[in-house]
Formats: structure tokens, sequence, C-alpha cells
């Protein structure tokens, strides 16, 4: 076993090249009669093999066995909690942090649906999920159903994936191909966190349009792990997720023994204190998609399968102007978390690092009173929002909350209450 530091590449869906060993990497061509080492070729394709180029993701394995290798996989009689979802609500949601486990609980065993928009056996659109873990995943888990991406609020991680390590501590992010395999590991013996099943087009950077070549997240932030591999030859659990559903299978060696690769498809992880934030310098401030650090497009050009949008640090300048959030309705399904500090639209309380919320289709929401009234009395001086960290994965359909979500104690019954104070402060002619 090799095990070490992680170390990375830098780019964003680059065409990396990595190997363990000297020599690993064919050179010339993909799949020799002969692979150095005697290693196995395998072509992992996260995407149709006809994309259009810009669009494909795939990498080349080389491999001490082949994932081909492996007995029939059975379903596991425990399954992923919280699936079934609940009816559609209108309604603004809102659950306080989730507590941590008591019994011995991995990552796998620790996840909840919270949300997702279609059932687990239709797969599309994104599943949220938050993960609640106290100990390291001793099986391999890949995922059929979707990318992943991971937004760690408590405990840093470390992931074994094919493809070589990630560490990850809260504020950074990471996301592994649909497919990928790996285990997670907990760095600080608890974990807690806010994982997004992308069923969708793979995530990538948005477009700039006027910004121009630079800013929002900048593709050399992103960093994919080295080859690394182990050569365990033992009974390991292998688990996949299958449309909706959980199935296993024990190999007689460990599958993370890729001892180089190529390609595009590679899980990355993205430090979120390093995107270049922008706002207004003038008045007003743009829409929430200023904030947007990767994207899923639909086949409809500007509407996305999701979106993450972050709200980071940054400077509030614009003049004569009500900075907050405004108060809005529109089409896209926001489920938002918070990492870390106070979310500036909701400084009356209640909005609690782990903790999260659901705004649908046109509900109505924005500042609550105490935000809102602050707000409008503010003596408007150059003020930096700071120590705080809040993220939203928006979706073009509407999200369903899972039966465990609408069921938890959780759930906030009073959620509405933080905007009751608004009261009106007209002050023309009462008609
Ligand atoms: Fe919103």
């Amino acid at each position: 076993m090799h095990t070490a530091a992680p170390a990375y590449q830098s780019g964003f869906a680059n065409h990396f090249s990595s190997e363990a060993l000297p020599g690993a990497l064919p050179q010339g061509q993909n799949s020799p009669q002969q692979v150095p080492y005697a290693l196995y070729t395998e072509l992992f394709s996260s995407t149709a093999f006809t994309m259009s180029r810009s669009e494909v993701r795939r990498s080349w394995l080389y491999r001490i066995n082949p994932s081909a290798k492996h007995p029939a996989f059975t379903r596991l009689p425990k399954q992923i909690n919280g699936q079934a979802l609940d009816r559609p609500n209108p309604n603004r949601l809102r659950w306080d942090p989730l507590p941590l486990p008591t019994s011995p609980t991995d990552f796998l065993d620790g996840l909840v649906c919270m949300a997702a928009n279609s059932p687990a056996d239709k797969v599309a659109g994104v599943t949220l999920y938050q993960y609640l873990a106290n100990r390291s995943m001793q099986r391999v888990l890949f995922n059929a159903d979707g990318e992943l991406l991971l937004v760690p609020q408590q405990g840093r991680l470390r992931l074994y994936t094919e493809m070589g390590l990630l560490e990850l501590e809260p504020l950074e992010i990471a996301v592994i191909p649909r497919g990928i395999k790996f285990r997670v590991e907990l760095l600080d013996g608890e974990a807690r966190g806010y994982l997004t099943e992308n069923h969708g087009a793979p995530l990538r950077l948005p477009e700039l349009g006027p910004l121009g070549s630079n800013g929002l997240a900048n593709p050399r932030d992103f960093q994919s792990p080295v080859a690394w591999y182990e050569d365990r030859r033992e009974p390991v659990q292998l688990v996949q997720k299958f449309l909706g559903e959980l199935w296993a299978c024990e190999l007689d060696h460990s599958p993370l023994d890729v001892v180089a690769w190529h390609g595009n498809s590679a899980p990355y992880k993205y430090d979120l204190r390093k995107f270049n934030t922008i706002g207004s310098i003038s008045f007003d401030h743009p829409d929430p998609s200023i904030f947007t650090v990767l994207t899923s497009p639909t086949s409809v050009p500007g509407l996305a399968n999701m979106d993450l949008v972050i709200f980071p640090p940054r400077w509030l300048v614009a003049e004569n102007t009500f900075r907050p959030p405004w108060f809005h309705r529109n089409l896209m399904n926001e489920f938002m978390g918070l990492i870390q500090g106070v979310y500036d639209a909701k400084e009356g309380g209640g909005f609690i690092p782990g903790g999260s919320s659901l705004h649908s289709c046109m509900s109505a929401h924005g500042p609550d009173a105490a935000s809102c009234n602050k707000a409008i009395n503010a003596d408007l001086q150059p003020q930096k929002v700071d120590q705080t960290m809040a993220f939203m994965v928006e979706t073009s359909q509407v999200l369903r909350p899972s039966q465990f979500a609408m069921h938890s104690r959780a759930l906030q019954n009073d959620y509405d209450a933080c905007w009751a104070d608004l009261t009106p402060t007209f002050t023309g002619p009462r008609s």
C-alpha cells in the first residue's frame, strides 16, 4: 500500500496525466497490448462517448484488477435513510442542524435525504442529502445515479478515490464524478455536511459573459488528485447506488488500485475562500447568479438543472441601496445550507450552521424582519460581511421534501414568523 499526503493537479476538468509509479502511464496510445507493470487498461466515461468535444468527460485508468472482476451485486437490506418523498409543498421550510449520530455510523449509513425533484427510481434533476457520520468507511462506494457534490460543515474528510486522495475541510467542496469509486475517512472523529447528487449534466464553470475572462471561481484553483493506489488483496465490500437503491458485492481486493490515469473525468476539490466575489460598486446589487461557483445546464440556454451558489465574505459598498438580498419570488427552487457564521438575510436567527432551508418555485422570501429593518435604517458605510459562508443549490424543477425532512424534529414550525413583523410602513393615504 502506498499512502502519502494528498498531492494535487490544478485546473478544471483538464486533460490530466498522473502515475504513482515511474513509467506506469502508457505513452503514445491509450490501450497498448502490454501495459507497463502488467496493469489492466480500463476506459472510464462519465458522459456519452459521442458528446461534443467540449462536453465529453472520460479518463483512461491503468489498474491492478479490472473493475469487471466482481461477483454479482445483491441488494442491501439497509437502504439510504429518508428517500421516500413527501407531497410537494409550497411552504417555506427550514430545518435546525440534524444531530450527529450516537451509534457507529459511516458516511453512507449517515446519509439522510432532505429533498429531491424526482423519485429515487427515476433519476433526474437533483437529490439533496445531509451526511452525519462518526466513523470512517471500511467499504467502497460508487454512485451510478449521478455525480456527488460534498459540502462539509463540520469535520475534515479524506476521500480515497480511484484516482487519488483528496482532503477536504469545511469551506472547501469536492465533486466526485458519477461512477468513481471512493471511501470517506473522518479525520476529526465526527462529520456533518451536505451532499448533492446531480443527476444532470456534469457540473462546470459558468459562462462569464461581460465579466470577461476572469473572476468568480477561477479554473486554476480547482484541484484533482494525483494517482495513488492500494494493493490490498483482502475482502472489501463494494457498494453501488443504482436507481436509488444500494447493492453490494464482496471483492477479494481493494478496487482503489489505479496506478496511473489520464483524462478529464476526475474528482476535484475547490476552496470556497478562493472565490473571486464580484458585486456592485455603484448602487443596487446583481442577481445572486453572480455568486455561481458551478452549474449543471439543461438543454434550455440559461436554465440550470442545478447551480451551486455561495454567499461568501465580501464588501458591501453600494450607495443608497437596500443591501441585503431583496424580497423576491422566482422560478428556481432554492435549497440553502449554512457552513459558518450568519447569513446576511437572516440576522434574526433561526438559520444556524448545519441547518437548511427550502424555498420553492414562486414562494415569496427574503430578509427577515430584523435584517430588513436594520438595512432600511443603516448608515451606509462600506461594510465587510465577514466570517460567514452560506450556499445554495438551486434547481429549475420543484423539489419535494422527503418524508424524513417533513417529520423530523429539526423542522421549524415557526419559520413564517420571521417575516411576520414586517408591518406596513406605508405613508400614503389608506384607500
Ligand atoms: Fe431566494
